[in-house]
């Protein structure tokens, strides 16, 4: 069973094809990244714009890297939410045009926990990816983290599943962008900050690991807030030193310094999280997702700290696909409605 998938929640446009829910035959991305760069942040209306530029195309690659026609596709999976209003609609709309013009069934899906079925694609023939783990097994424990997500989720199947820790303000890619921001560092934050840490040195300052009121919740404001104390009184200032001046006051070793112990401590709390989760619920595989997972820090970090191998996904799989929305559409197979299947921004959200 060939499903395409279709992803636009944000500012990637992909479309990829999964055979039977665990063999990638094409996976296509394409970002408009580089337009939102100047802005600091994703453009909504930018990333919608771009959306509708490229999805015809997009599509179209994705059938010909699998060498497939439409005959070949057995039913079209897309992204339903959580995400960009205008953004969702672009993908969610061309999804249930197809499905109505070349008569396929259509499945909705959610983009956070599709996240974790990444780590099911365990084959492929197409070039450049590491892909040789096995799949994961129930009931698994996922940390899923990215630019907008930090959870922990126990699934005692693929559609059983349960949120047991979030982030009750910032997610941790987030703080990544702003520290990044902070730092005078490219958008996205994450591959740059963690770049820069390498040639710090991680114990030069303290910042803290926020206390939440649930044990398995996250909390990432007070770090980001800290970095900027930090940084404010490393040049000598008071804390009413605008954040937009740092990067020019701070020194390089100040600020290489700053980013290793950022990327030491935000990574050592979600290690510490993910531990704790680990000896409460005893899961038979634990996975990681999300973009922030294609962290060389976490990865290491997690490895060593977990009695069992941790499951992380190609590094190309961990950021925003569509190969991962047709995987989860394989194992829910929750058929919808192409005249009515909306998009919800905020799904899962209540
Ligand atoms: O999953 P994703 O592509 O998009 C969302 O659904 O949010 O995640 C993007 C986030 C960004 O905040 C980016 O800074 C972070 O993932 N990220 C990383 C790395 N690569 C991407 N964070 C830490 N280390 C990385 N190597
Ligand atoms: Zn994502």
């Amino acid at each position: 069973m060939n499903i395409l998938g279709i992803e636009s929640s944000c500012d990637e446009t992909a479309a990829a094809i999964i055979e039977d829910g665990h063999i990638l035959k094409s996976n296509i991305v394409a970002s408009s990244m580089d337009l939102h760069r100047e802005f600091g942040g994703v453009v909504p209306e930018i990333a919608a714009r771009s959306h509708i530029e490229e999805i015809n195309p997009v599509i179209k690659n994705a059938l010909t890297q699998a060498n497939m026609t439409w005959e070949d596709i057995d039913a079209i999976a897309v992204t339903m939410g959580p995400g960009l209003g205008g953004s969702l609609l672009v993908g969610v709309l061309t999804a249930r045009t197809l499905a109505r013009v070349k008569n396929k069934p259509l499945i909705g899906v959610n983009h956070v926990i599709a996240h974790m079925f990444a780590s099911f694609i365990d084959e492929t023939n197409l070039e450049n990816y590491k892909i040789n783990h096995a799949q994961p097994h129930f009931p698994l424990l996922a940390l899923i983290v990215s630019g907008g997500h930090t959870q922990l989720m126990l699934f005692n199947s693929p559609d059983k599943y349960k949120i047991i820790g979030r982030t009750t303000d910032d997610a941790v890619g987030e703080a990544y962008d702003k520290v990044a921001k902070i730092l005078g560092l490219p958008y996205p934050g994450g591959p740059s900050v963690e770049k820069l840490a390498e040639a710090g040195d991680a114990y030069k300052y303290k910042l803290p690991k926020a206390k939440t009121e649930k044990i398995n919740d996250f909390s990432y404001s007070g770090i980001k807030t800290a970095v900027l104390r930090l940084a404010q009184t490393e040049i000598g200032q008071d804390f009413s030193f605008p954040s937009y001046k740092l990067a020019n006051a701070l020194s390089e070793a100040q600020k290489t310094n700053i980013a290793a112990v950022f990327n030491r401590v935000a990574v050592e709390y979600l290690v510490d999280k993910t531990l704790s989760a680990y000896n409460q619920f005893a899961p038979k595989s634990v996975v990681v997702a999300g973009g922030v997972s294609a962290s060389p820090q976490l990865r290491k970090q997690l490895t060593d700290a977990l009695p069992i191998e941790p499951h992380f996904p190609d590094p190309k799989l961990c950021t925003d696909n569509a190969a991962m929305i047709a995987t989860a559409a394989f194992y829910s197979q929750r058929i919808a409605d192409p005249l009515s299947l909306e998009a919800d921004p905020s799904l899962g959200r209540n």
